[in-house]
C-alpha cells in the first residue's frame, strides 16, 4: 500500500498575513505557545476515483469552502490537508487509515463515503483515539455498537434516510414493493430501514434484488422487476451507479408503469447526467435543492462561485463537517489537545446547516429532518417533510 500513500497530496489553506505567519513557524517542538499557531493536520480519506469519485470530490470541496470562509482557519488554527484516495475499497482501508494516523499524525480524519471503508476506519480511530468525522458513510454500527466519544458523523445513518420512506409509500397507496440495491452494508441497511416501516404500516416486500458493489449490469434485474410487476420499486444506488440505473430503468420503459422510489442518493449530484430519465422520481433524504433557508441559499451561491458546480448533499455534509470541527476547536481556543472540552462542544453543537437544523444524539449521529423530494426540472424539489427531527435509535451504543 505504500504506493497509495505516495499519491497523498498536501495543501495548506493559508491566507494573508496569518498564513504567512503560520508558514514561518519552525520551532514547534520547543514552544507550546508557538505550537498553538502551527497548522492543524486534517486527513481527507475519500474516494477520488471510482463510482463514488464525484461524491468524494464534493465532500472535499464543501469542507474546504467552509475553511476558506473562515480565512483558511478552523477555531483560529490554520489547516493543512493530507488527502488519500480510498477508492471505496474496504480491503485497503485499514492500511490507508493507519498511515494517516501513524505516519502523517493527523489531528482529525474526515472520511469517508463507503460504509465498509468507514467501518475499518472507525476501528482504527477507536484503537488510536483519533478524532474522526464521517461526512457520508451511513453504516449504522458507526453510531451504534461502535460509537465512541472521538467519532462524529455529519451525514446520516443508513436506517435514518429510508425509514421515513416506508410510511410515505404506504400513504401513496402502494401495497407491494420490490427492492433493488448493491449487496453491501449501505444497501442492506437502507433497505432494512425502509422495510421496517413499510411492513409496520401493512406494506409487503415481494422480492429483494441485489448485485455486488460497484457492478452496473442491471439488465437481468430490471427484467425480473418487469415480470414481478410490483406497485413500486424502492432502491439505493449512488454516484455513477445511480446514473446508470436510472437511465437503464427508463430505457426499459419501466418508469412509465412502475414508479421508482429510493433513498435520495439515487438522484443527488446525478441529475445532470440522468437527464429526463430521472423526472418524477421520489426519494427521501436530509436535503432538497430548493430548501428556502438563508443558510442553503448562501451555501449554494458560494459553492457555485468556488467550483462552478451546483452543490449537493455531499458538499453540504463536507461543509458541515468543517463547521462541526470549527465549533469544537473554537470552544478550546484552537487547542485540539483539550479533547474532552472539544468533544463536549461538538456533541452540544446546534448547526444552522443548509439542510435545516442539525444537532447530534448521544452517539454523535445527526438529528435532522428527512424530506420527501421529487425530481422536477432537473432539481430535487422538496414535496414535504417526510419526518421531522429523525433520531437514529443508536442501538447498541453505550455512550451516556
Ligand atoms: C455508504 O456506503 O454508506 C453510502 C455510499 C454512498 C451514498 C450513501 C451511503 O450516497
Amino acid at each position: 500500500m505504500s504506493d497509495k500513500i505516495l499519491k497523498v497530496s498536501r495543501r495548506t489553506l493559508l491566507s494573508g498575513a496569518a498564513g504567512a505567519a503560520a508558514l514561518t513557524v519552525t520551532p514547534r517542538l520547543f514552544s507550546p505557545a508557538i505550537a498553538q499557531n502551527a497548522p492543524l493536520k486534517v486527513g481527507l480519506m475519500l474516494p477520488y476515483t471510482g463510482t463514488y469519485a464525484k461524491l468524494g470530490q464534493f465532500i472535499d470541496s464543501g469542507f474546504k469552502l467552509f475553511a476558506e470562509q473562515k480565512g483558511g482557519k478552523l477555531g483560529g488554527r490554520a489547516i493543512e490537508f493530507v488527502q488519500v484516495d480510498d477508492e471505496s475499497k474496504p480491503e485497503a482501508a485499514t492500511d490507508n487509515m493507519n498511515r494517516l494516523v501513524g505516519r502523517e499524525k493527523v489531528d482529525l480524519v474526515v472520511g469517508t463515503v463507503h460504509s465498509g471503508v468507514a467501518m475499518a476506519m472507525v476501528k482504527v480511530a477507536r484503537d488510536t483515539n483519533t478524532m474522526m468525522i464521517i461526512p457520508n458513510a451511513g453504516a449504522n454500527d458507526a453510531t451504534g455498537p461502535m460509537c465512541a466519544p472521538n467519532i462524529f458523523r455529519t451525514s446520516f445513518s443508513n436506517w435514518q434516510t429510508t425509514f421515513p420512506a416506508g410510511k410515505v409509500l404506504v400513504d401513496a397507496g402502494i401495497k407491494n414493493v420490490v427492492t433493488i440495491t448493491w449487496r453491501y452494508t449501505a444497501g442492506a441497511e437502507m433497505m432494512g430501514g425502509f422495510t421496517e416501516n413499510f411492513t409496520k404500516h401493512g406494506g409487503k416486500v415481494v422480492e429483494d434484488l441485489t448485485l455486488p458493489f460497484p457492478e452496473v449490469e442491471f439488465q437481468a434485474l430490471i427484467t425480473r422487476i418487469a415480470t414481478l410487476r410490483p406497485d413500486a420499486v424502492f432502491s439505493f444506488f449512488a454516484g455513477g451507479g445511480a446514473v446508470k440505473f436510472v437511465k437503464d430503468y427508463a430505457a426499459a420503459g419501466l418508469n412509465k408503469s412502475i414508479p421508482l422510489y429510493g433513498a435520495g442518493f439515487l438522484t443527488d449530484g446525478t441529475l445532470q447526467a440522468q437527464g429526463e430519465a430521472a423526472n418524477g422520481i421520489k426519494t427521501t433524504l436530509h436535503y432538497a435543492d430548493n430548501l428556502d433557508n438563508p443558510a442553503n441559499l448562501a451555501f449554494l451561491k458560494a459553492f457555485k462561485a468556488k467550483t462552478g458546480q451546483d452543490g449537493d448533499i455531499y458538499a453540504v455534509q463536507g461543509f458541515d463537517a468543517a463547521a462541526l470541527f470549527d465549533i469544537g476547536l473554537t470552544a478550546v481556543g484552537g487547542d485540539a489537545k483539550a479533547r474532552d472540552k472539544m468533544i463536549a462542544a461538538m456533541g452540544a453543537a446546534k448547526i444552522d446547516s443548509p439542510r435545516g437544523p442539525l444537532s447530534f444524539n448521544k452517539a454523535h449521529n445527526p438529528i435532522q429532518n428527512i424530506y420527501l423530494r421529487e425530481v422536477r426540472n432537473g432539481r430535487n424539489e422538496m414535496v414535504s417533510i417526510a419526518q421531522a427531527n429523525v433520531d437514529d435509535p443508536a442501538r447498541g451504543c453505550k455512550l451516556a
